[in-house]
């Protein structure tokens, strides 16, 4: 085979220079394992990256991409349209919270922040409240690379050294180890804080100058954090009082992810828009979408000059008719094997249990689960200056587990299929990894 030449694609979100040094290279992937080119198989603790919930290699899928690329491999979808799209739009309509049954759709989760943001501000527009263009989000949130999400992360890195949208506060941070170290599903602590900080927001800014609050349910690329107990519930009681619209950014939290279709539904919370990508087709081809009250979409084309598009916004791939056909394929699958709702049975109660099995381990100060998601912190530790968890990953990855490491945590968001003997694969190289690198 000839050398491999890896100067020409510049890697997102990669230490390229590091990677050319000693490139992590994967050729297959089946189930809940991929396979490195050198034929070794990784355990797959992060689902892709928060994608793959049927697990990897699903015939159905791909059945029907080839289909459809041979039937109708794309439409346009200005002023046109093709059935393959519509079909699964109401299809995910009839998933999605009661109410939110418009869906607009993207190629990824920073497309469906920015188009949530833009269908937010138009809302307020259309019903003469042009002065609402404030956004509030969180610390700690992640939202995607665009521009608009840009501006609403929480996450200082992704931030800073970017011209972002300045009309944007933030919530305080969730991540709360003091008081809720070791909390199994939804911590105790956090609400009456958020309360506080909104109240605040509001009494600085005025209420008639907030457009929107967007927050994923549950924090997933900043460290995996639940929110409290009774959070999501004050938030939306918050928003209303104020008149403000509430974004879920589910894009890592949608598809069965906490136990229900959308963790709105979970969490028995119902926000005005969501966002979604990923797992939408199980990770296979790029897409992405935005649910939207009808109420909402009927006010934006209520307001709308006649002659035109109600909604100045749209990607040449929107709805693409291959996207759409693996996420048919995807949802039947979804329903059949009942994977929509898996997390919330015995495995999730499995997985919380093998999670926390490892509170024997010293270095660690925090572990928290919720539904097929976890994390866990270590300590501060001098020998590693950035923290232990990216050398902790490392590690993983020479001993076959894929989870994914920022600073001091560790995440993990396995495949929703993943079986118990999996789950005690995982811990077993998670513990040998963590052993070998921090003693
Ligand atoms: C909550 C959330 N929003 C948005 C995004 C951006 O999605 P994408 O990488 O598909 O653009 C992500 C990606 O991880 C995410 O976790």
């Amino acid at each position: 085979m000839t050398q491999l030449n890896l100067e020409h694609w510049w890697q997102p979100f990669t230490n390229v220079r590091a990677f050319r040094d000693n490139p992590r290279l994967f050729s297959r992937a089946e189930g809940c394992f991929l396979y490195t080119d050198d034929g070794r198989d990784v355990l797959d603790i992060t689902a892709g990256l928060w994608c793959a919930n049927l697990g990897h290699g699903r015939q159905e899928v791909a059945d029907a991409v080839s289909r459809q690329l041979m039937t109708l491999d794309f439409a346009p979808p200005f002023q046109f349209g093709h059935e393959v799209s519509f079909r699964f739009a109401e299809q995910l309509a009839k998933l999605a919270p009661e109410g939110l049954n418009r869906v607009f759709f993207t190629n990824s989760g920073s497309e469906s922040v920015d188009t949530a943001i833009k269908i937010a501000y138009q809302y307020q527009r259309a019903r003469g409240k042009a002065s609402k263009t404030r956004f509030i989000a969180r610390e700690r949130g992640y939202h995607g690379i665009n521009m608009g999400g840009t501006s609403l992360q929480g996450l200082p890195n992704n931030r800073k050294g970017f011209p972002v949208y300045d009309q944007v506060d933030f919530l305080p941070d969730l991540l709360d180890i003091e008081r809720n170290a070791f909390s199994r599903g939804l911590p105790e602590h956090g609400t009456d804080r958020m309360e506080a900080a909104f109240n605040k927001l509001v009494a600085q800014r005025g209420a008639e100058n907030i457009c929107a609050v967007i927050v994923e349910p549950c924090v997933g690329a900043g460290g995996m954090v639940p929110p409290p107990q009774g959070y999501l519930q004050r938030l939306r009681e918050l928003c209303d009082q104020h008149d403000i619209l509430l974004i879920f950014d589910e894009v890592v939290t949608g598809f069965g992810r906490t136990g229900a279709p959308f963790a709105a539904q979970s969490m028995g919370v119902t926000p005005d828009l969501i966002t979604c990508a990923k797992a939408i087709n199980g990770g296979t081809v790029p897409m992405g979408g935005v649910f939207v009250r009808e109420a909402i979409q009927q006010v934006i084309f209520d307001a709308a000059p006649a002659g035109g598009p109600e909604l100045f916004h749209g990607n040449t791939y929107a709805g693409n008719p291959v996207s759409s056909a693996a996420g048919l394929a995807a949802l039947e699958i979804y329903q059949r094997e009942a994977l929509l709702t898996r997390a919330a049975g015995p495995i999730g109660q499995y997985w919380e249990d093998a999670l926390h099995g490892l509170r024997d381990l010293d270095c660690l100060i925090d572990i928290r689960n919720f539904g097929l998601l976890g994390a866990i912190t270590f300590a501060a530790d001098s020998r590693f200056p950035a923290g232990p968890a990216v050398p902790v990953h490392n590690q993983c990855f020479k001993n076959g587990l894929l989870c994914r490491g920022v600073g001091d945590t560790l995440v993990m968001s396995p495949p929703l299929t993943i079986s118990e003997q999996e789950i005690d694969l995982f811990i077993e190289r998670l513990r040998r990894s963590i052993g070998e690198v921090i003693g």
